[in-house]
């Protein structure tokens, strides 16, 4: 009784949450506001952009600040730093229906941007001023480009020296998600190394006792995976390797240690840092379950860049109250409009690792939400523009769901006294549909 009380509960919550979503008008993504594609060259001899290290990660992290200086001979207040990745701006990254864009041919987004009177308010009279910008590990190296002319003239003046990771093909930002059995946790990441040179496995094992590997399947996308622009045009950005392997059999209610890794050769293993976890309570097993289900979160920046109307700021401090609340959090329901990335493949990235104290601790569950999944003919119930392109590919590959078909998002998951079940409001769910028949079963 208890259980199926709880699942229709969650069900309520979710479609009501996605009845919200569509109603709701979202600011745009930040990034979007740039007109890439119409950049001109106008590189200045005496302007310059620095930035430093070049070598980030040198201790092993995958984050860190770097300082941009720059200088500028003819400044103004809409000029701004563009952080770039991979560094080089080259016709290699126009896709081969942009002959229209003009030198310097700059078709990929950047990263991330700042103004570059932020935190230097004199720069419209000097033209000196420099950043601190945080970067963290995305698999390829990063240059910083000084541009006039604001967001929608972009004129380029200045490019800097390149900054990499030591290892920007490291495993990184590991995710947990309930599996498709109580005793099942699984375990996704991202990395640069292809699976068919070195071998992902997962060392895991109940603290303190022996520890074992278990394979990882490996899942990307290309370009042509996506359904439009900006997801295909200036959004798209490389999505690395995305790793998920399956721990299974766990006892319950045991602290588990892991780490994710890549199988070079026989001797030579590259290791993520160690985390923990905690399995689930055996079902039915008299317990408390605390659970967060929230939607629609977002992310920021810690440096505050890619601010654009206070664009999702606030969910930093849900991020820093998440982590605040872990030891007392069981697992996190993350219900769709998950990144706001829009077509802006790089947040993928960004979000991931904003969220990684959380998701590599406690089962991260997400839904699909409208900026996840809708676009016109792509099999999404609404047919607005709102996952600027990515039709659902980001989200269901990024993020494991111990769905039938992870590209239709409704499942169940139990978890102690509860069974979850989370329903798709971007598919059809009405009667006679194969998502209103398959989750009738599911809610049992
Ligand atoms: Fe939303």
């Amino acid at each position: 009784m208890r259980e199926s009380v709880v699942a229709i509960l969650v069900t309520v919550i979710v479609s009501v949450l996605g009845a919200i979503q569509e109603v709701e008008s979202h600011k745009d993504q930040p990034l979007s506001g740039i007109a890439i594609h119409k950049t001109t060259s106008h590189l200045h001899e005496k302007a310059y952009v620095k930035a430093s290290p070049t070598l980030l990660g040198s201790n092993g992290q995958h984050s860190e600040l770097v300082l941009v200086e720059y200088n500028s001979r003819k400044p103004s207040d809409d000029d701004w730093i563009g952080v770039f990745s991979p560094a080089d701006f080259n016709a290699s990254t126009c896709p081969g229906d942009s002959k229209m864009v003009e030198s310097p041919r700059l078709c990929s987004a950047p990263v991330k941007y700042q103004y570059a009177n932020f935190s230097n308010p004199r720069y419209n009279t000097t033209g000196i001023g420099s950043l601190k910008l945080h970067l963290i590990n995305q698999r390829s190296d990063f240059s910083f480009a000084l541009f006039s002319g604001g967001l929608l003239n972009p004129k380029l003046v200045a490019i800097s020296n390149k900054v990499v990771f030591k290892n920007p093909n490291a495993p990184v930002y590991p995710r947990l998600a309930l599996g498709q059995e109580w005793d099942e946790m699984t375990v996704t990441w991202t990395s640069g190394y292809s699976p068919d040179i070195e071998e992902p496995v997962v060392e895991w094992g109940i603290k303190g006792r022996d520890r074992k590997l278990s394979p990882a399947g490996t899942l990307t996308f290309t370009r042509n995976s996506m359904c439009g622009a900006p997801a295909r045009t200036v959004g798209w950005r490389d999505p690395g390797y995305i790793h998920t392997a399956f721990l299974k059999e766990l006892w319950p209610n045991s602290k588990y240690t892991y780490r994710v890794g890549h199988r070079l050769s026989d001797v030579e293993v590259i290791w993520s840092k160690e985390y923990q976890f905690k399995s689930s309570p055996f079902p039915g097993q008299n317990s408390l379950q605390q659970v967060v289900i929230f939607g629609d979160m977002g992310k920021a920046e810690v440096d505050g860049s890619n601010e654009y109307n206070d664009f999702q700021r606030a969910s930093l401090n849900t991020t820093k109250q998440l982590i605040r609340d872990l030891n007392k959090t069981d697992a996190v329901f993350h219900i769709g409009d998950i990144c706001y990335a829009n077509g802006y493949l790089s947040q993928w990235d960004q979000f991931t690792a904003q969220i990684e104290p959380i998701a590599s601790t406690v089962p991260y569950m997400i839904a699909s939400g409208n900026h996840e999944r809708d676009w016109p003919n792509s099999g999404s119930f609404y047919q607005g523009l709102d996952s600027g392109g990515e039709c659902g590919v980001p989200a269901e590959t990024m993020f494991y769901v111990p769905a039938q078909n992870r590209a239709k998002f409704w499942y169940s998951s139990d978890y102690g006294m509860f069974r979850f079940c989370v329903a798709d409001t971007e598919h059809d769910w009405r009667e006679g549909t194969e998502q209103y028949d398959t989750s009738s079963e599911l809610v049992g």
